[in-house]
Parts: C-alpha cells; sequence; structure tokens
C-alpha cells in the first residue's frame, strides 16, 4: 500500500458520527449541485473527485440524474463501505464505477518512504533540497483519469488534504526529535512552493476531464464552532458578508492551501459563480467552504 493510501486511509477512518452531524451541509452542497445538474446539456457521465466515504454529497442524486457515474480516491474501501454506496440497489451500482486513483503523482518517486528517518539524518540545505527534489520527481506531465471525459466533475474538498497535511506531520515528528527549526522551516517552506505545482497539474487534470461543468468545493476557514470568527461569519452568512470577511482575511493573511487552489482555476478556466457553505466539520469545530462553479 502506498503512504499516500494509508495516510488517507486513516484519516477517512473515524467512527464519528459525521454522516449525521453532516446532513445540513450536504443538503446544501446537494441542491447547489442539482442547480447545475439540471442545467446541463447531457447528463450521460459524472465524475467525483476525493469521493471517500461519499459524506459531502448525495452519491443517490447523481445517480438519480446521470447515466454513469464514476466515484474517485485513493481510498477505495471508504467508498464501497459508504453508507450512501451501500444504500444502491443492484441496478444502480452497475452504473457506479469506483476507480482508485492517486491525484498527485508524486508517490511515484517515492517521497514519503521512510521519509522522517531519512531526514533526520540530513544537516544542511543543499542535503535536504537534493532529497526533496528527488522525492517530488518529475510529476509535470501526470495525468488521472486518462479515458474519462464527464458532462460534470464535482470535486469534494481536497486541496488542503493532498500532500500538505502529511508533510506537516513529518515535520511535526521531526520537530518532536529535537530537529533543527531551520531546517524545518525551510522544509515547509520548500514543500510551499512545490504546493503550487502540484495543484497547478492537479488542476489541469479536472480541467481535461471535464466537458460541462466542474464544480470544486474547497475549504477556506477552519475555527471554532463557538469562536469570534466563526460567530461574526454565522451572524451574517449573506455572500456579500462573507466575501468581505474573506478579502480582509486575505489582506491580513494571504492566501490558504483551499483558497489558492481555486485562484490557480480561476487563472485557466471560466469561473461562473460561487457560494459559502458551514461544514461542522468535526464536533466543535467548523470550516467554511467555497463552492466553485466552472464551465469548459
Ligand atoms: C476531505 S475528503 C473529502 C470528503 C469525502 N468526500 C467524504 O465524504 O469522506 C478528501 C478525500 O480525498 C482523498 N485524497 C486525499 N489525497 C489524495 C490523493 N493524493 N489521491 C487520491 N485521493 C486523495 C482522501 O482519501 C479523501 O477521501
Amino acid at each position: 500500500m502506498s503512504n499516500i493510501e494509508s495516510f488517507n486511509i486513516l484519516l477517512n477512518t473515524t467512527k464519528d458520527d459525521r454522516y449525521q452531524r453532516w446532513v445540513e451541509f450536504r443538503e446544501g452542497i446537494d441542491s447547489s449541485l442539482l442547480r447545475v445538474i439540471t442545467g446541463l446539456e447531457s447528463r450521460k457521465l459524472a465524475i467525483i473527485i476525493g469521493a471517500g466515504r461519499c459524506e459531502d454529497f448525495s452519491l443517490k442524486q447523481f445517480v438519480n440524474y446521470f447515466e454513469r457515474v464514476i466515484l474517485s480516491d485513493i481510498d477505495v474501501e471508504s467508498i464501497f463501505n459508504a453508507h450512501d454506496y451501500l444504500m444502491l440497489t443492484k441496478e444502480e451500482k452497475a452504473r457506479v464505477e469506483v476507480v482508485k486513483v492517486e491525484y498527485t503523482g508524486v508517490e511515484n518517486s517515492g517521497l514519503f518512504d521512510d521519509l522522517v528517518n531519512r531526514i533526520s539524518k540530513l544537516d544542511n540545505f543543499d542535503d535536504i533540497e537534493e532529497l526533496l527534489l528527488k522525492g517530488f520527481g518529475d510529476f509535470k506531465n501526470y495525468k488521472f483519469l486518462k479515458k474519462y471525459s464527464a458532462d460534470m466533475v464535482y470535486v469534494s474538498p481536497i486541496y488542503t488534504q493532498l500532500i500538505y497535511q502529511q508533510l506537516l506531520m513529518v515535520c511535526s515528528k521531526l520537530r518532536s526529535v529535537g530537529y533543527s527549526e531551520n531546517l524545518l522551516k525551510y522544509i515547509e517552506n520548500y514543500s510551499v512552493d512545490k504546493l503550487v505545482e502540484v495543484f497547478e497539474v492537479f488542476n489541469k487534470n479536472l480541467e481535461r476531464i471535464t466537458n460541462g461543468r466542474l464544480v470544486v468545493a474547497s475549504d477556506i476557514f477552519q475555527d471554532y464552532s463557538n469562536s469570534d470568527f466563526m460567530k461574526r461569519i454565522k451572524k451574517d452568512f449573506s455572500k456579500g458578508s462573507v466575501d468581505s470577511i474573506y478579502n480582509q482575511y486575505l489582506e491580513d493573511y494571504g492566501f490558504g492551501m483551499g483558497d489558492l487552489g481555486l485562484y490557480l482555476l480561476n487563472e485557466s478556466i471560466e469561473l461562473l459563480d460561487y457560494e459559502w457553505h458551514i461544514w461542522p466539520f468535526v464536533e466543535g469545530s467548523d470550516m467554511v467552504v467555497k463552492l466553485a462553479i466552472y464551465k469548459k
């Protein structure tokens, strides 16, 4: 099993009753998706990216409207065990294909193989740069889901999960054993720079497999549900109000991973519209998600 696969299986494995807690969020996403679906000229194929446990969207809705649905993720066991997948009839399941995909291509060069141990033996910037350069490898031409072209592609929130969390975990393990803070900062900065390229390759793949509408959900803010920040956002959740909080945040702190992915996408494909949603991600902590709708 690859490192990226085992990392994500671990994240997807939770006893927490997310399915129930996410009902309202899922309904909000579903009604936005339905508006897009009903406006399509053709509904032959839908592709879901980052399907996981299929809990942030209704699989049934996709199955009802499309002739075929592709559910993709690196963790396909989560899809097969998903509540919505198990509830499908035999006929519906026959129209759903589960495809195992790794979206970044960096695993091919063995980036994460024994990474903590390999870095811990290095004590200078040059050696670390060489290791990371080799580790990320040549992913620039990486293509996934090569043979597909979909009327609609839905991307579950994923930018913030693509590699970066895994790299941060490596850094935090190294930090806990007293590894040089300067070198860790270097690794973190190097990873952020590389992530821009990873997102660009990922986005290019999204565009290539879309032949209609691309709908991308991305988590932009996260905070405690009862924090002053979240209370301010929830008090007036109109688009204008969230936009202005977001613009202020952007000025103060710059891009996060979630909006960087969308920003890069905006540069190359036509953005039709976007909406904000609140995602009660875990008990006591919420995310604010941007749902961006693109036209190809
Ligand atoms: C935050 S989840 C999205 C929520 C998901 N739709 C659900 O309901 O469980 C992101 C998904 O992306 C998958 N993922 C993360 N990194 C990946 C990668 N590099 N390649 C393929 N899938 C990846 C994870 O396995 C996870 O299922």
